[in-house]
């Protein structure tokens, strides 16, 4: 959500700044902007929209300069206009600064500083942070931002550049996230590492709280009262390529297809064939620890919500204790009752969505063990759990996640395995468990052949203004899943709903303008869904049936059917969600929809 990006070193800085809030707009594109240090003052272009349009701004308007910021924006306060775009600058126009989260007492320092004589110019929050800095005291940048973050409540990832500090950055985080990127003479800042790997694979993570000075020389990281800190160089993973499109036309529909290698990715070197269970390390829970456990509460939100309910059906059956799946956001907001031997684990592909940290820090403060799922290395959740599994599938740039959501469902599946051979799971199952996981990524790459089927379908129901999916047990949250990335991607009405509950009140919605995707693999359930398909039909509904290989010909029963290779029902949401993946992707672009970044969404929701 927002994307900061600074550069300062030997070139021009507006090459790389551009390069960079173009690799980062996925986070936020409804307005961007620069600030550069021109050798005799601060100056700045921004505009309303694209990164693109802020490129052709840059070719007829050039801006000079070696040290610069820019951010590229997703509107909280105030609207998306050129005047509410960052960079915004100070009364004298000699300080700029970047600004991603939410000052909480925005309103209050606001009339504050206006009595003081501060003109404000914009409706944003963030415009009151660079006339506190203005006004603090300091013999350097880094000393008057450090004192005017004394006076901020909310959440921020800044970054500030001023004429009378020339050649320097001074960057500042509290809840969203800042790194810096390591080059050779040269040295970058982003709020993520995808905007400076076209420069460096070097980066330094910042830890909440902390305050960095970036200049060609060097870089030092303060803390809040300004006292050194030792932070360490990390590698990033992944190339360039990770982040291409690489021939696809949507970074969806890229990643959608990778499934296969991120799943393998999110598997490997985890699965102990002999001994029929899953090594994880970065758990860091002795064997003790793990039959000690008495319950689990899953925080997430979004379609990683979706995937921690169909980790309450994993872990309750490998593990055998009660997991209870919350919203993130609703969670940290309510009385925490410690109950001993409770796990708390957050699943967040970006690690950074601000509600799901915020539930994990209430439930460590409750007492509770952490863990993390997470898909971003270095991201805060990562940090600040005590211990995790990375999902290991690659950056992932569409806003509407996908192959995250398949590499949480696994990253649950290796979870419940090891749990559950620390407990009560007998070898063999496990083992059974190890074989079948072993499978999936040919699986996967099976299912994704449905494509030419589903394209079709597609071209069937762009039209439909609303849709219903359906789907029992662990289905029913892949029901979910299937309606969101419709809705999301395509704005077209959908409602994901347990089959049996349909009959409690969206039956009335059904007619023969209504298409109903039904989820049903052939499963425990099977039978019941098949019953619920039969009120659909008799109502006229349009039904689409998911089922899997050989399960039956439902024809007659539904107008139409895709079916993805057979699995053991605790496997079968990584493949079942593929077909809806791949449905609200073929809708969304029969629609005309700007598919990888959809209106008012952002990727990495770093505001509550
Ligand atoms: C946003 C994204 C969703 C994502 C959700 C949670 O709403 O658009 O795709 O599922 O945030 O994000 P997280 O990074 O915590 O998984």
């Amino acid at each position: 959500m927002c994307g900061i990006v600074g550069y300062v070193g030997p070139r021009a800085a507006v090459s790389p700044l551009v390069e960079g809030l173009s690799r980062l707009e996925y986070r936020g594109y409804d307005s961007a902007g620069v600030a550069v240090l021109n050798g005799k003052g601060v100056e700045t272009r921004k505009l309303a929209g694209r990164i693109a349009g802020l490129r052709d701004l840059l070719e007829r308007m050039p801006v000079h300069g070696s040290c610069g910021i820019g951010h590229t924006r997703w509107a909280t306060h105030g609207a998306p206009t050129e005047r509410n775009a960052h960079p915004h600058t100070d009364c004298t126009g000699t300080i700029a600064l970047v600004h991603n989260g939410i000052i909480e007492n925005a309103d209050v320092l606001r009339k504050r500083l206006e009595q003081d004589g501060h003109v404000f110019v914009t409706d944003t929050d963030t415009e009151t942070l660079v006339h506190l800095i203005e006004e603090s005291p300091g013999a350097t940048l880094e000393e008057r931002v450090i004192a005017a973050l004394h006076h901020v409540e909310g959440t921020y990832g800044i970054a500030v550049l001023a004429e009378a500090d020339p050649q320097k950055i001074v960057v500042a985080r509290r809840g969203s996230p800042v790194l810096l990127g390591v080059g050779d003479g040269e040295f970058l800042v982003a709020s993520d590492a995808s905007a400076v790997l076209g420069h460096t694979r070097s980066v330094v993570y910042l830890n909440d709280g902390d305050v960095a000075v970036v200049t060609p020389a060097g870089y030092r990281v303060l803390d809040g009262d300004a006292r050194e800190q030792e932070r360490s160089i990390d590698d990033i993973e992944w190339d360039l390529d990770a982040i291409a499109l690489g021939g696809y036309p949507h970074f969806m529909l890229k990643e959608i297809c990778e499934q296969p290698e991120t799943v393998q990715s999110t598997l490997r070197g985890r699965l102990l064939v002999a001994e029929g269970t899953a090594r994880l390390n970065g758990l860091k829970l002795t064997p003790e620890q793990c039959r000690a456990i008495r319950r689990i509460v899953i925080v997430a939100c979004g379609t990683s919500w979706h995937a921690g309910l169909v980790g309450r059906h994993v872990l309750e059956e490998l593990v055998g204790i009660p997991v209870s799946v919350e919203y993130a956001s609703e969670y940290r907001y309510r009385q925490q009752l410690h109950v001993p031997g409770t796990v708390t684990i957050a699943i967040s592909q970006s690690g950074e969505t601000a509600d799901t940290l915020e539930a994990l820090r209430a439930a460590k403060a409750a007492g509770s063990t952490a863990l993390g799922l997470v898909n971003v290395v270095g991201s805060t959740i990562a940090r600040e759990a005590d211990g995790g599994i990375y999902l290991h599938a690659g950056p992932e740039i569409g806003v509407a996640s996908t192959k995250a959501f398949t590499s949480q469902v696994v990253a649950l599946l290796l979870l419940g395995l090891h749990l559950g051979r620390q407990r009560e799971l007998p070898e063999a199952e496990g083992r059974r468990l190890v074989a079948e996981l072993m499978r999936l990524p040919e699986l996967v790459a099976r299912t994704l052949t449905v494509e030419p089927a589903v394209r079709a379908l597609a071209e069937l129901y762009a039209d439909a203004r609303n849709a219903l999916y359906l789907g029992r047990g662990i289905n029913f949250p892949v029901a979910l899943e299937g309606a969101l990335k419709l809705k999301e991607i395509s704005y077209v009405h959908a409602e994901g709903y347990p089959a049996a509950e349909m009959k409690h009140g969206p039956i009335a919605l059904i007619d023969e303008n209504m298409p109903v995707v039904c989820l049903a693999p052939k499963d425990a359930v099977y039978p019941k869904v098949i019953s619920n398909m039969q009120e659909v039909k008799a109502r006229g509904g349009r039904i689409i049936a998911i089922t899997s290989e050989g399960s039956g010909d439902l024809r007659g029963l539904a107008g139409h059917q895709i079916a993805v290779p057979a699995t053991p029902p605790l496997l079968a949401p990584v493949l079942t969600v593929i077909p809806l993946q791949l449905l609200a992707y073929h809708i969304a672009v029969l629609r005309g929809c700007d598919v990888d970044r959809p209106r008012n969404l952002a990727k990495s929701v770093t505001v509550e």
